[in-house]
């Protein structure tokens, strides 16, 4: 029998250096709403302008959401389909407020840019049957309405019971096809926003808020239209 390793007792433990580096701005400007009470303000944050909805303001909102959807869907279960990677945080909160049978079913969607600069693919099928069932589409953010037009004809082709749609955010400026979505979280302006599953780059998912971008730091033209390849 191996002898257990010795445990280092935590007071013993060397703690790492400190960063030196004071993020200042970030944790006391009131004007951009950035602070440790809202969730991260150091370097996670760096780049954002300021807060459009507080992770206070999520919260409450995504509770309201779940608790209609429990009541939409009372007497059954509800099968939400999502789009990664940006919808990671919301579903996750949406379906754990939720008080009914809520499978969940992720779903990539590839994107490209095509001659008129708005291409969607989505290759994989779903892995569960969504034939004869309830289905909800959940959506980050419906913008042009481009992959949320795609991702209903992949869901409708299953022949599903009843398809709805919630969105976190809806940005209906940008809307170049029609859609319908049921559910909305906050109507926002078309700005370019982060956090709460939503990136730049790949960045920015993990603020627990919803942020405008600071465009100082990034260029203006990359900000006024959606990246494409979330
Ligand atoms: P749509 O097809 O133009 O509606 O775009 C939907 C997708 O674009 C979303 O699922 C996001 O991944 C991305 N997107 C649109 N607007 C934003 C934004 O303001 N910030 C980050 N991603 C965005």
């Amino acid at each position: 029998m191996g002898t257990a390793p010795n445990r280092v007792k935590a007071e013993e433990k060397s703690s790492p250096p400190r960063p030196q580096v004071v993020y200042a701005f970030y944790m006391s400007n009131g004007a951009t709403g950035l602070s440790r009470r809202n969730g991260l303000a150091g370097p996670a944050a760096k780049g954002v302008d300021r807060v459009l909805i507080s992770k206070t303001r999520l919260q409450r909102r995504v509770k309201e959401l779940a608790a209609q959807l429990s009541v939409e869907y009372a007497n059954g279960e509800v099968v939400c389909v999502g789009a990664l990677n940006g919808v990671i945080c919301f579903l996750a909160d949406l379906v754990r407020e939720m008080d009914i049978p809520a499978p969940v079913e992720l779903v990539h969607v590839d994107r490209f840019i095509d001659e008129d600069g708005h291409t969607v693919e989505m290759p994989n099928p779903f892995r569960e049957s969504l034939r004869g069932r309830d289905v909800l589409i959940v959506e980050d953010i419906v913008d042009t309405g481009v992959t949320l037009k795609l991702l209903e004809e992949k869901v409708l082709a299953e022949k599903p019971a009843s398809l709805k749609v919630c969105t976190l955010l809806d940005k209906p400026a940008h809307r170049i096809v029609e859609v319908q979505v049921d559910y909305v979280g906050f109507s926002i302006d078309p700005v370019f926003v982060v956090g709460y599953g939503l990136d730049y780059e790949g960045f920015y998912r993990n603020l627990p808020f919803v942020g405008v971008v600071d465009s100082a730091v990034w260029p203006p033209a990359l900000l006024e239209r959606p990246k494409f390849d979330t």
